[in-house]
């Protein structure tokens, strides 16, 4: 594991944002990406960065990581929209650029199957960006869940019911299940990359550092990956 560690939300964002880009110097990249608050400084540092034609999306593909089931694509709440205002609309990416989860499917078990081919299509995930969940959840990857699975529906945690709720400022039901891509898809990127801040990320964050495999925290499956890199945002009280 390369694990960088950062002092301020800047610096966090463009250790992220570097990556990233290194990556978008291959033609033809794929990317999978999260949504959440952690990796918003990235995204706005590579929207900077490719207005000042330092990068460039022009061939690059992108997933989303997973979706909340039962919200449509348009639905200011969903990871979908939430990805059309933070890069696609910002870099002008084109439809066919991103595939992002329909949560309004009306057959779930055929959606994953359209993401499977979209993904197949494309050679696979070359650089997978994660956050992580409080819970040490990545993706909608819950604890106890199966690590050699792909994309599928999940019962989503209390947990991360709770932040939906939080999310949606209680405006509406909450989301009892997700659609997400599977340990084994993000096992299987070329690269993964994930981006840890918050102090209430700690627990999930020793668990990783602990070094030891445990189906109870699923950020620990990560360790089983060649080529992967943690950027932390580091509180002052323990900064490198
Ligand atoms: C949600 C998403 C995850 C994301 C996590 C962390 O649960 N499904 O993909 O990594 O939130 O969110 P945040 O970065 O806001 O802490």
């Amino acid at each position: 594991m390369r694990l960088i560690k950062t002092r301020t939300a800047d610096e966090f964002a463009g250790a992220a944002a570097d990556v990233i880009a290194e990556q978008l110097r291959r033609p033809q990249s794929v990317f999978a990406l999260p949504t959440g608050n952690t990796p918003i400084g990235a995204y706005a540092e590579l929207v900077r960065r490719a207005r000042a034609g330092l990068v460039s999306f022009a061939t690059a593909q992108i997933f989303n990581l997973d979706e909340y089931c039962g919200l449509p694509l348009a639905d200011p709440h969903s990871y979908a929209a939430f990805m059309h205002m933070h890069l696609i609309a910002p870099l002008g990416l084109s439809e066919r650029q991103a595939r992002l989860w329909r949560g309004d499917a009306p057959d779930l078990e055929a959606e994953c199957r359209d993401y499977e081919t979209a993904l197949g299509a494309c050679g696979g995930i070359d650089l997978c960006v994660l956050g992580l969940g409080t819970n040490g959840h990545i993706a909608f990857n819950e604890p106890g869940s199966a690590w050699d699975v792909r994309s599928h529906v999940v019962a989503l945690s209390p947990s991360t019911r709770a932040q939906y709720e939080r999310e949606t400022a209680g405006s509406r039901e909450v989301a009892t299940h997700g659609l997400t891509l599977g340990i084994r898809n993000l096992l299987e990127a070329r690269r993964v990359l994930l981006l840890i801040a918050g102090a209430h990320k700690s627990a999930a964050r020793d668990a990783l550092y602990r070094g030891a495999e445990n189906v109870d925290w699923p950020v620990t499956s990560l360790l089983r990956h060649a080529a992967l890199t943690v950027i932390e945002l580091c509180e002052s009280a323990d900064a490198p």
